[in-house]
């Protein structure tokens, strides 16, 4: 059941917070997990927990906005692994590191393109870079972790980010819809609240997560886990809430 053994995952910015929840879900699987991340050192250190904890992994460091180095890496792990049948796109700005928060009429342009940059172009280069090796070997899954802000209006300063994310979950309606036949799917979670935010951010907001608490990085895990397992086959072009109940339509 949900059994991912001989299958290689690649999850991006699994070097901490919910990246590397979703990679220990999936090595708990069985799958061989490459532990992407920008931080080499992070990357390596969440792979050997993995390792450690009796699981199969590896780490590859590379920044997931650059094209040029998404494609040869992964270019490198295909033949390394004789392809990426699982691709996670976790990385995305608005965790650990305090996200820049803005008003859209207040502001500045030169600060739009990171977050369109990592939570878009992010997700169309590593996607882009497996989905032709997985319609090849008729078996792929393609899951983006976006956020409540891509599916709904808030009024937190998160226009720019929220476009992004919104943008990353369209982008998997589409594909599913192109590599269906291949046996490829292709889904997004949009996360809620999670416990890798800012402690004085948080305060303020759990009151109204009717679970009562942050996400962890476990349930991101879980969520990723099942989307990943052969028993999802038949469960493409969605996007999946995972927010302890804070936006139930
Ligand atoms: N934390 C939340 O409350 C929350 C809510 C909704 C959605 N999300 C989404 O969940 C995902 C994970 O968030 P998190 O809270 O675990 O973030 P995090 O900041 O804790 O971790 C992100 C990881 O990605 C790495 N990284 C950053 N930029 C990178 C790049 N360009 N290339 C490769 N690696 C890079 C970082 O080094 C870090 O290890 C993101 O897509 C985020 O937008 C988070």
């Amino acid at each position: 059941m949900l059994d991912l053994t001989g299958k290689t995952a690649l999850v991006t910015g699994a070097g901490s917070g919910m990246g590397q929840g979703i990679a220990r879900q999936l090595a708990s699987q069985g799958a061989h997990v490459v532990v992407n991340d920008i931080d080499a050192d992070k990357a390596r250190a969440s792979a050997q927990q993995i390792v450690d904890d009796g699981g199969k992994a590896s780490h590859s460091a590379w920044d997931v906005t650059d094209s040029a180095a998404v494609t040869s890496a992964i270019d490198g792990l295909c033949t390394t692994f004789a392809g990426i049948d699982i691709l996670v796109n976790n990385v995305g700005n608005a965790g650990a590191v305090e996200m820049e928060q803005a008003l859209f009429k207040d502001s500045l342009p030169d600060n739009w393109r990171k977050f369109i940059d990592v939570n878009l172009y992010g997700v169309m280069h590593c996607t882009h870079a497996v989905l032709p090796g997985m319609c090849e070997r008729g078996w792929g899954r393609v899951i983006t972790i976006s956020s409540a802000a891509g599916r709904t209006g808030l009024n937190i300063g998160v226009s720019i980010y929220g476009a992004a994310k919104a943008g990353s979950i369209n982008l998997m309606r589409h594909i599913s819809q192109e590599v269906a036949q291949y046996g490829v799917t292709c889904n997004a979670i949009a996360l809620g609240l999670m416990d890798t935010v800012p402690e004085e951010f948080a305060e303020h907001i759990i009151p109204s997560i009717p679970c009562g608490r942050l996400g962890t990085a476990a349930d991101a895990g879980y969520m990723a886990g099942f989307l990943a397992a052969h028993e999802a086959s038949w469960i493409t072009g969605q996007l999946f809430c995972v927010d302890g109940g804070a936006a139930p339509y």
